[in-house]
């Protein structure tokens, strides 16, 4: 058994933080993103996985090597141009000739895989697919299911009519390798608008699981990445419980730093500042009184005097300038620097 991620989109939605950093190895509370979906492999046994590449590759590459820094081994494919979903699975054949899970690399999750694989295998199916219920399926692959869990109705990105349930496509599947055959060789191809709805012409045995009691994000927006963020702050998320929410820093004794929040090593927190259900990224500096809530803030950035910080996300090497006032939604690329008393 072994595990493809597909990590080579371009993470627009997630711009300008992806300019520099690919969103499959943004950082989660200080960690690279995809460590969290190494994790639940390792869970389940799966330590022979490869990552599907096509947008700065190398970077990824040269953060998580051979994987045995985490007790995996990892491979690479890297797509001369993206693929789409399917394509890139296709495109890893020769890597993957048996029972694949495949993730959608920026879902963190606290899945139980090996309920999934266990399913699969009893029904003999040719492919499942782990659902998850949201309020608005209009971002999503809406599923709907029959009474046995097989899937009756794949509907990438609904419009507001065709929405007949809240169940979707969570982005991981288990594949078996005759899957394979089913998809054209050196073709941008997708799963959502290309293969599921073609297993479902087939009459290929297709099924979906549904997980109990299960966390589930997609954190591929500014506003989900700040969620996420939330989430594992607040202890929500089931079986993932951040560690060292306090790194090696040095703050006043005056600075208020509250239990949620977590700071990386080698920071700087200033008499009078608070920080508030955030995260600092290593080699922060948080200047006199300055604020930061509700706020992701990426390494090596400087808060000026008196400045607010809130519901924001900071880039990496960023200035904010003294008394500037960084408002919800605001997102900084790296290095972005504001002069003193901006507000955005
Ligand atoms: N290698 C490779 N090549 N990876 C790709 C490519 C490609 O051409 N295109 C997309 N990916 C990767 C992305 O990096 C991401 O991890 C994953 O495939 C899904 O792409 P997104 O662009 O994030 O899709 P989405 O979020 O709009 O929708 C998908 O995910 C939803 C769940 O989060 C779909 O699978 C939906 O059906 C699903 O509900
Ligand atoms: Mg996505």
């Amino acid at each position: 058994m072994q595990a493809l991620i597909l990590a080579g989109g371009k993470g627009t939605r997630l711009r300008p933080l992806t300019v520099y950093t690919p969103k499959p190895i943004v950082p989660i509370c200080n960690r690279p993103f995809l460590l969290y979906q190494i994790d639940t492999l390792r869970r389940a046994g799966i330590t022979d996985i490869t990552l599907s590449l096509s947008y700065q590759p190398n970077k990824i590459e040269q953060l998580l090597g051979d994987g045995s820094e985490y007790g995996v081994k990892l491979k690479y494919t890297v797509e001369p141009q993206p693929m789409g979903t399917a394509g890139a699975y296709k495109y890893a054949e020769d890597l993957i000739r048996e029972q694949t899970v495949v993730f959608n690399g920026d879902i963190l999750t606290d899945l139980d895989l090996k309920a999934v694989i266990r399913e699969h295998n009893e029904r003999k199916a040719t492919a499942t697919i782990v659902l998850t219920p949201v309020e608005n399926p209009q971002d999503y692959g809406l599923v709907e299911t029959e009474n046995d869990g097989r899937i009756r109705r794949f509907l990438e990105k609904p419009k507001a009519d065709e929405i007949t349930c809240n169940t979707i496509n969570a982005g991981t599947y288990i594949l078996e390798p005759k899957v394979l055959d089913f998809l054209p060789a050196g073709e941008n191809y997708s799963f959502e608008y290309g293969l599921f709805p073609d297993l479902l012409k087939r009459g290929e045995p297709f099924y979906a699981h549904i997980p109990p009691r299960t966390y589930w994000i997609d954190i591929g927006t500014p506003q989900r990445y700040l969620q996420v963020h939330a989430d594992l702050l607040g202890g929500r998320v089931g079986r993932i419980h951040i560690k060292d929410r306090r790194g090696q820093f040095d703050a006043a004794t005056v600075a208020e730093i509250d239990e949620l929040s977590m700071i990386g090593d080698d920071c700087q927190i200033k008499p009078g500042a608070q920080i508030i259900n955030s995260v600092l990224g290593p080699g922060c500096f948080v200047e006199e009184r300055a604020r930061v809530e509700n706020s992701v803030i990426w390494p090596h950035t400087r808060i000026g005097t008196a400045a607010q910080v809130t519901g924001a996300i900071a880039g990496r090497g960023c200035h904010i300038g003294r008394s500037a006032t960084v408002g919800p939604g605001s997102v900084l690329g790296d290095k972005t620097s504001l002069t003193d008393y901006t507000l955005t």
